[in-house]
């Protein structure tokens, strides 16, 4: 591996430094910024070609790019600094495959003023930066246990840090890094809380889908409806952090699938599959040398495409003694998949969703854990659209506590059909303001994003 000079070191920092002063001035297209682009990409292109990755960021309030730290700063290195350090980020890492279009979209995106620490990484996630990952210094990771209990933990704030700890754990892996399991642990414990104290809002925010990003969210929304479901049946602790990790980690072997195989808009070939099918195992060993992590874990990883019959893959697990988990998995996976819209398929609503896992019962899935799901999620489970006798449009937010018909629902359509911003809170167990759900609507015929509602 060919050492990082120092004169390239500088250059990076003064075209990077240049570059972000440089969108806020200029239309994207001009050469003041398409240039030092150019040429920043052509370096980070050269120096990872012989290594898997380049860091820069803040150590001890100095700058580094690799082995060189910038002591005597100029005005780009103070610029830099200063930048990186408001936007509450400790380190960058770029691996190799990154391309100018990628770069300007980073660039642009750490421009903006208002975006920073989790917001921000949580951005370049959503925006398909996939090739420069943020490290957040410590005043922007999670807050320890204690303290975050007492100023209350945020639903959101949790969930799209998952995002995150999810996100740079596949990167790590990716790139031939076994990651450390520290994050994971710290998002799972507030997670687990929150699954405890506020079951309706994380099930509101497993509704979240990024047709881009479909395996970080994928995965996420499989922990939250795992630990759901584990918390309803009686999980605490130990066990339904444990359940919450195989979760977020149950499709990470597919960091060793051919992005082509995974990204392919319509059927795998027999190959393909063969190779897909691999994903549970590699999964199961990546877990296993990751420190921290039980073998429960890397278990219910390996089993969760074995299915309640003992068919599925792998073949040579089906024997295995699996323990409750792997169902539980099993049934998050399935429901996630099914309401999320790919471009093979359609997404179902959240409530025909429930009724397809009924048909799943007894051969797919273990018969017993749909009925403690579909009980959970309720007659109406949070995030179908629905129509009131009052012909509003309305998104249900929360369930109905007792298990009925009435919901809490968001009225986002009035009666002839305009649509109401901000949408009008109503509980409809509390009667007087009227209103009775007479059918689900699919939001596709009204081009609404649900989801949007939920968060
Ligand atoms: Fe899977
Ligand atoms: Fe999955």
């Amino acid at each position: 591996m060919t050492n990082v000079t120092l004169s390239q070191a500088q250059r990076v920092v003064l075209l990077l430094s240049g570059a972000v002063k440089g969108v806020g001035l200029y239309p994207e297209s001009h050469p003041a910024i398409t240039h030092p682009l150019q040429e920043l990409a052509g370096i980070f292109d050269a120096l990872l070609a012989d290594r898997h990755e380049l860091r820069f960021g803040i150590i001890d309030g100095v700058l580094f790019f690799e082995q060189h730290l910038f002591f005597t700063p100029s005005a780009a290195v103070e610029e830099l600094t200063e930048l990186l350090v408001r936007k509450g980020v400790e380190s960058a890492t770029v691996i190799p495959g990154l391309q100018v279009e990628e770069l300007r979209h980073f660039v642009t995106l750490l421009s903006r003023r208002q975006l920073q620490g989790a917001a921000l990484a949580e951005t370049l996630l959503r925006e398909r930066i996939v090739h420069i990952a943020l490290l957040l210094a410590d005043r922007d990771r999670l807050r320890d246990d204690e303290e975050a209990e007492e100023d209350g933990l945020n639903p959101q704030a949790t969930y799209r840090q998952a995002l995150t700890v999810v996100g740079g754990i596949f990167r790590e892996i990716e790139v031939g890094r076994i990651p450390n399991s520290d994050k994971l642990r710290a998002v799972v414990d507030q997670m687990a809380v929150l699954t405890i104290k506020d079951p309706a809002t994380l099930l509101g925010l497993a509704m979240i889908k990024d047709y881009d990003n479909y395996t970080f969210y994928h995965s996420v929304n499989v922990g939250v409806l795992a630990m759901a479901l584990g918390s309803a049946l009686g999980f605490r602790g130990e066990e339904l952090q444990e359940l919450g990790m195989a979760g977020f980690l149950h499709d990470v072997g597919k960091t060793r699938v051919e992005k082509t195989i995974l990204n392919k808009p319509g059927r795998l070939s027999s190959d393909e599959y063969e190779e897909m099918k691999l994903h549970s195992e590699n999964g199961a060993r990546i877990i296993g040398e990751m420190e921290g992590i039980g073998p429960r874990v890397a278990q219910a990883v390996l089993g969760h495409h074995i299915r309640f019959d003992r068919t599925g893959y792998p073949p040579w697990a089906r024997a295995l003694p699996f323990d409750r988990f792997c169902d539980i998995i099993a049934v998050a996976d399935c429901y996630d998949a099914i309401t999320t819209l790919r471009v093979y398929k359609s997404a179902l609503n959240p409530k025909a969703a429930v009724e397809l896992l009924r048909g799943l019962a007894g051969w797919h899935l273990d018969g017993a854990l749909v009925e403690k799901f579909a009980e959970m999620m309720g007659r109406y489970p949070v995030g179908t659209l629905v129509r009131l006798d009052t012909n509003e449009i309305a998104v249900v937010w929360r369930p109905d506590p007792h298990g009925g018909e009435q919901p809490t629902v968001k009225i986002i359509m009035d009666a002839v059909g305009g649509m109401l911003e901000p949408p009008l809170v109503r509980d409809l167990a509390a009667g007087a303001a009227g209103g009775e759900i007479v059918a689900v609507v699919d939001p596709l015929l009204k081009l609404i994003d649900v989801s949007k509602y939920l968060e």
